[in-house]
């Protein structure tokens, strides 16, 4: 017989992965809340155009495109920033500012299956939109690091690597890149990590570089600085134009101000500058970061950073913004390798045995009482003995279970077994919604 299988990169949902699922999604929505955001969604399926207008390369390429009925180019949603930008960007003079929005959906990717990247998986978004100021990217980070501690991390076991695109974007330009060349240039930083130096320099080269084995040099150097004040002296030092230098320095102000706020957020422990990182989407403007794991593979957690131009462009009124996105293949992967994912508990709260068909009746009526007043009320179908049914009773993680026997039925009375301690109590059949209740609540 055929048997068929979820495609490369897709997951079933069996419950106890379902449950586990709810929970990851319900901390980060409770979290998202207590930092005041709001939740939004948009379609899963976009026009073409809206994902390759602004992405850049790297997610073109890991589209699930397809032309749709209609002869539209369509494509699944890899991300939601385009969306969000969308359709804050059609909104913008009516939404009060800061626009401080989240939202939990499934993304897809045509990426090669690897662990902790799969073709379809659910991403948590979270963004701040019309508010320039460091404090919005303080406040994401704050709830990137929330969320994460929600979830059971503790500092030591993750890490926020901090970067910026302008710093690089102005240090760039000072070793002659401009244009689209510097934005290619920013391309080849993305990957230094993961291709061989060789291949870097002639990227650079192919860049138009003067020499590119010394600016191959330059980056790296750079790239390794740890903190603002060496970040300073390296600049001081080096051989620039006074009005390169003075924007290079006028932008570690910049991250004075937010290194402040996240450190008054108590998030320091959390938080490591670290300017290997620069993100592969072409959108993003100033301060970029990645959340890393840093027991076991070292796997992205989430990933984000301003991107102030990209709602304009996309057609919408200027409007700066900010974000991050995280998924859920990689945090449950971890929460498992440290041993606390929660251990979910699937109970049923009342189990009503019955004995015959008269009983059956009887106890099907009374747990739709029940059920209609909240509880979880669950019983057998098909009228197995009650020896069984008492074991499906336990099972069933039920508080009390109801005997609807022969004895109880000739008295007018239902037996309430509390399940625990085993003690029993009579209760007269046309009370029992009203005292099944009672008992309940006192546990
Ligand atoms: P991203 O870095 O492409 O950013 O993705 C963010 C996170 O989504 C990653 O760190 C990872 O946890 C998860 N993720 C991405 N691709 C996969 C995959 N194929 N399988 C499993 N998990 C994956 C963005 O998507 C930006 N749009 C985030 C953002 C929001 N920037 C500003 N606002």
């Amino acid at each position: 017989m055929a048997t068929y299988k979820t495609l490369p990169g897709f997951r079933d949902f069996y419950p106890e992965d379902c449950s586990l699922r709810n929970h990851l999604f319900n901390v980060w929505r409770q979290t998202s809340k207590r930092f005041g955001f709001q939740e939004y969604d948009g379609p899963v399926l976009e026009s073409l155009e809206l994902l390759t207008a602004k992405s850049g390369e790297e997610i073109v390429g890991q589209l699930f495109n397809f032309e749709d009925k209609g002869g539209r180019q369509v494509t699944l949603r890899p991300e939601l920033t385009p969306t969000l930008a969308r359709m804050v960007g059609a909104k913008a003079n009516a939404l009060p500012r800061p626009v401080k929005w989240f939202s939990i959906g499934e993304n897809f990717r045509y990426e090669r299956q690897q662990k902790g990247r799969l073709r379809s998986f659910y991403q948590f978004n979270a963004d701040i939109l019309g508010e320039s100021g460091v404090i919005a990217d303080a406040e994401v980070i704050g709830l990137l690091v929330e969320s994460l501690c929600n979830q059971g991390l503790r500092a030591g076991e993750f890490v926020v690597r901090l970067s910026d695109r302008n710093l690089w974007y102005y240090f760039i330009e000072s070793l002659g890149f401009t244009g689209e060349q510097a934005m290619g240039a920013l391309g080849v930083i993305d990957k230094m990590e993961r291709v061989p130096a060789e291949k870097s320099q002639a990227a650079l080269a192919e860049l138009g570089a003067k020499d590119p084995a010394a600016t191959l040099k330059a980056i790296s150097d750079f790239q390794e600085l740890p903190d603002v004040c060496t970040i300073k002296a390296y600049l001081t030092n080096m051989d620039l134009e006074e009005s390169a230098r003075d924007k290079l320095l006028a932008r570690l102000d910049v991250w004075r101000e937010l290194l402040s706020l996240l450190i008054a957020a108590g998030l320091e422990n959390f938080i490591k500058i670290d300017l290997r990182i620069v993100r592969g989407l072409a959108y993003y403007t100033g301060f970029v970061f990645e959340a890393f794991q840093t027991v076991g593979k070292g796997r992205a957690l989430a990933g984000g950073g301003r991107y102030d131009d990209l709602i304009e462009k996309l057609g919408g009124a200027p409007m700066p913004a900010v974000g991050f996105g995280m998924g859920d293949v990689t945090l449950r992967d971890l929460l498992e390798e440290v041993d606390r994912l929660p251990k979910l508990i699937d109970k049923a709260d009342i189990y009503l045995v019955y004995s015959g068909d008269d009983a059956f009746k009887t106890a099907l009526a009374d747990a739709y009482a029940l059920r209609r007043q909240g509880l979880r009320a669950e019983l057998n179908y098909k009228g197995a003995g009650m020896g069984k049914q008492f074991k499906q009773a336990a099972s069933s993680g039920a508080d009390f279970a109801l005997v609807y026997g022969p004895d109880e039925l000739a008295k007018g009375i239902v037996t309430v077994k509390h399940m625990r301690s085993g003690e029993q109590q009579e209760v007269p059949a046309t009370q029992l919604v009203g005292s099944v209740l009672a008992l309940w609540r006192e546990g």
